[in-house]
């Protein structure tokens, strides 16, 4: 069956944050999600369950083994239902979880806003470390780390694949990260929320599947919000293979209420049964990303871009064209909203949502061209 990334679905007036806050003549592309329908296995099964009418609490026994099988088709990597913990969302767990230990929190910058900020709003301090880049291909800089870690410090959060620069980490530099970690003593906090959307036949290495060290001092974050479109029903799993670990970390999130029937129903779906749909996705994704970063780079070679390996999120830099603030010149003069690099650590940046069809990439590129020309 072939699925229509291609179709447009008007979103204004559905209540979302990406079109219904925003001018009526602006192109918003700044918000993670997607403007693609979710996938028909997806819509049937929340059909059915709204057409059930009761919403009680929810325990569904089946999602564990399919996520077990999910792990195996997706990673060839063996995991064993105990170790999964539901999550309502992932963002409330990346303040929470940074309760765990105490002392601060290591984070590579610049990172996903929310991650920066999460263990700022469970009042823990962060110790940043700036990402090497080398013409826009970022990679964590050991050596800067080394030269900034406190004794304190026994979290570090990573986010892979990364947003927003977009990559995806190697096997050697997962591999080198864990063995920082295992001469600091650190757990790390692994984001993987894009996991499912990496290019170029790339493959995505979950954290705690690096070795013994990564296996017992992990946590692994995922979810169904990125990949499958479904931000509106949070919803996420934690892979936590040490039991007492595992036991911490539920202390530490009691507070967190349980994931929502439909959330979870939807979630199943996507796991369960959406694969045909995601694998067109990222063709259509990657298409995108092509798409973009040709036109931009073709028309204004002295911008800087980072080229995608996953996410659908582009960062640029415009301020090479004479662009003194790119956020406020694409929103006013060329009537695009992207995100403002300020919150994910690097000011001057923008990020692009390339989670859209080809027609509003199209109209993006005409804006900017027709403005800078
Ligand atoms: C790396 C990362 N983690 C988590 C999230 C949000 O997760 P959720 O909406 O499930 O809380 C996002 C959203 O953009 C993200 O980019």
């Amino acid at each position: 069956m072939r699925f229509n990334f291609d179709e447009p679905v008007d979103r204004r007036g559905s209540g979302s944050v990406k079109w219904d806050t925003i001018g009526e003549r602006v192109l918003p592309m700044f918000v993670a999600d997607m403007d693609f329908r979710s996938s028909p296995q997806i819509i049937e099964v929340l059909e059915a369950k709204i057409h059930h009418g009761i919403f009680g609490y929810g325990q569904d026994l089946e999602f564990p083994g399919i996520i077990k099988q999910w792990f195996q088709d997706a990673y060839q990597v063996p995991i064993k239902e105990e170790w999964i913990v539901l999550l309502p969302a992932i963002v409330p767990v990346l303040a929470a979880v940074s309760r765990l230990r105490e002392g601060r929190v290591m984070i590579p910058s610049p990172n996903y806003h929310i991650l920066l900020a999460a263990p700022g709003k469970a009042g823990k301090e962060t110790i940043r470390s700036p990402l090497k880049n080398t013409n826009e291909y970022y990679e964590m800089d050991f050596d800067d780390m080394r030269r900034r870690i406190e004794p304190d410090v026994r979290l570090f959060y990573l986010c892979n694949p990364h947003n927003p620069v977009g990559r995806v980490y190697t096997y050697e530099e997962l591999k080198e990260l864990s063995c920082f970690a295992e001469e600091q003593n650190l757990i790390i906090v692994s984001d993987e929320a894009h996991c499912g959307l990496v290019f170029d036949g790339r493959r995505h290495i979950p954290f705690f599947s690096i070795d013994e060290y990564a296996a017992e001092h992990s946590i692994t974050i995922m979810g169904p919000g990125k990949t499958y479109n479904l931000a509106g029903l949070p919803f996420g799993f934690a892979i936590i293979p040490n039991g007492t670990l595992r036991q911490e970390f539920n202390k530490t999130c009691y507070s967190l209420p349980n994931p929502g029937i439909l959330n979870v129903a939807a979630a199943k779906a996507a796991y369960g049964s959406s694969e045909p749909w995601r694998l067109q996705l990222v063709d259509y994704l990657q298409g995108n990303r092509d798409y973009f970063e040709k036109a931009l780079r073709e028309q204004f070679p002295a911008i800087k871009m980072t080229h995608v390996e996953g996410t659908y999120l582009q960062w640029v830099d415009f301020r090479p064209l004479g662009i003194e603030d790119p956020y406020q010149w694409l929103l006013d003069k060329v009537k695009i909203l992207p995100n403002k690099g300020e919150p994910f650590g690097l000011e001057g940046y923008v990020r692009f949502n390339l989670g859209t069809t080809r027609a509003r990439l199209e109209e993006a590129i005409g804006r900017i061209t027709s403005v800078i020309a």
